[in-house]
Formats: structure tokens, C-alpha cells, sequence
């Protein structure tokens, strides 16, 4: 049984104070009853901060970015075991911005992938076309190819620790959300290549999460998709009452 996943990317935003203040609120607006799975993505710095202020919720941590070495002379880098001693269960792995502005190739995100999963970390990997790529009809190639080399030469084992999310590039940031049906048909299709590629099993028990200005009036018309798992949220997620929200959309509706 599926359940959501509400995640937030804080990208480069909040101090370590304003983390505080806002894991505070989010303390006081109250997390005991949660069902959903609820993850934020702060910058590192603020991982320690965060951890302390939410002992003893539900909300689990996760870094936004690991190196692809365990240690060594690569000077403002973090590893991917260093995020396990932290404390994080989750790692995002080839984010557009990562791809866009540090030239991240699917090779890349390959060998994290790879990384993350040997220390145990629960990796979030990122995949999603740019605009021109959807005007010239090539969403599913740029997706399919995405997931062939993202994912290639992983265990079958290791896939039911992977969650990928769906961020188509235009949409990020931009105000500009994919419709819920545009959104469930690439879905779909990500589910298709796991169910072929690894086991139907293992397909239908993937979670895959949207990202691309999701936002408490959008939420619940993306999760009431049958393939969409979750959301990954970005400049929503940065104001406490509309990430509030947004969990509180997704406890109120049953997975398909
Ligand atoms: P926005 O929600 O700000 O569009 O960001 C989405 C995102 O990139 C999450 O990883």
C-alpha cells in the first residue's frame, strides 16, 4: 500500500534561524497524526538545526546533493556517507539545477545513484524535459533516456529504495504547473519502464512524486492522479502555512 509523500526542496533558501522558526511552526500546527511520508530538503547547514527542532515528528531530512566519492580533495563537496552520519534517510539526485548549472549528465547522476544507495540512503531521483524538448513532441524519449542511463546496472533489490520525481523543466519555478493529465501520462510511462525493466512488482509499488509549482490550489488535483505518488515541492514548500497545507491536502485523500 502506497502511501504520500510530501516533500519539500528548499533549494538555496532559509537561514539557520529561519529554519528553526519555521520547524517551530510547523511543530505547534502539529505532525502526530501524520500518515503521509513528510521530507524536507534544507540546505546542509541547516540539516543539524533542523533535526534537533523536529525530534520526534514524523518529518524525516534529506540533503540535496552528494558527491560521487566517499572523501577526499574535493573542497566544498559533501558525501553521501557524511549525509547518513547526519542523520538523513533521503538524497536528491539529479536535479534540473544540477543538471543545468553544474553539468550533471545522467552518468553522473548514475554513479550517486549508485553511491547513495550503497550508504543507505533513500535517493530522489530527478528527471524531467526542458520546453523546447516538449514543443518538439520528445517529453518520452528525453524520460525514457533519462531512466535508461540513470538507472542502468541497478539491483532489483535496490530499486524498491528509489523514488523518482517527475519535474518537468518549464514548470519549475515558473508558476507554469503541468495540467494533472499531462503530469499522469508521464507518470505512467515511468511506472511502464520499471514494471518492464525490473519487475511489475516493483512498478507498481514505485512512488513518484511531481515537481514544478506545486502549490496548495494545484495539490489535490495532481495527487487524485492514479499515478502520482507525491509531490516535490519548491517555493510552496519555503512558507510553513502552505507546505502545512499541502499535507494537509494529501492526509485528506485516499492513494489510488
Ligand atoms: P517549484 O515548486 O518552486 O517550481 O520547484 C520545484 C522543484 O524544483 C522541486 O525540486
Amino acid at each position: 500500500m502506497r502511501k504520500y509523500f510530501i516533500a519539500g526542496n528548499w533549494k538555496m533558501n532559509h537561514s539557520i534561524s529561519e529554519t528553526i522558526e519555521y520547524c517551530r511552526q510547523l511543530r505547534v500546527k502539529g505532525l502526530k497524526n501524520i500518515s503521509s511520508d513528510i521530507v524536507l530538503f534544507p540546505p546542509s547547514i541547516s540539516i543539524q538545526s533542523m533535526m534537533k527542532t523536529l525530534e520526534d515528528t514524523p518529518v524525516k531530512i534529506g540533503g540535496q546533493n552528494m558527491h560521487q566519492e566517499s572523501d577526499g580533495a574535493f573542497t566544498g563537496e559533501i558525501s553521501s556517507e557524511m549525509f547518513a552520519d547526519s542523520g538523513c534517510e533521503y538524497i536528491l539526485i539529479g536535479h534540473s539545477e544540477r543538471r543545468q548549472y553544474f553539468n550533471e549528465t545522467n552518468e553522473l547522476v548514475n554513479k550517486k545513484l549508485k553511491k547513495a544507495l550503497g550508504s543507505n540512503l533513500k535517493p530522489v531521483v530527478c528527471i524531467g524535459e526542458k520546453l523546447e524538448e516538449r514543443e518538439a513532441g520528445k517529453t518520452s524519449d528525453v524520460i525514457l533516456e533519462q531512466l535508461k542511463n540513470g538507472l542502468k546496472d541497478i539491483a532489483k533489490a535496490d530499486m524498491q529504495n528509489i523514488i523518482i520525481a517527475y519535474e518537468p523543466i518549464w514548470a519549475i519555478g515558473t508558476g507554469l504547473t503541468a495540467k494533472p493529465e499531462q503530469a499522469q501520462e508521464i507518470h505512467s510511462l515511468i511506472r511502464n519502464v520499471i514494471k518492464n525493466d525490473f519487475s511489475e512488482h516493483l512498478g507498481k509499488n514505485l512512488r513518484i512524486l511531481y515537481g514544478g509549482s506545486a502549490k496548495v490550489k494545484n495539490a489535490k488535483s495532481l495527487l487524485s492522479e492514479k499515478d502520482i505518488d507525491g509531490l516535490l515541492i519548491g517555493g510552496a514548500s519555503l512558507k510553513v502555512d502552505a507546505f502545512y497545507k499541502i499535507i494537509q491536502i494529501a492526509e485528506n485523500l485516499t492513494i489510488n
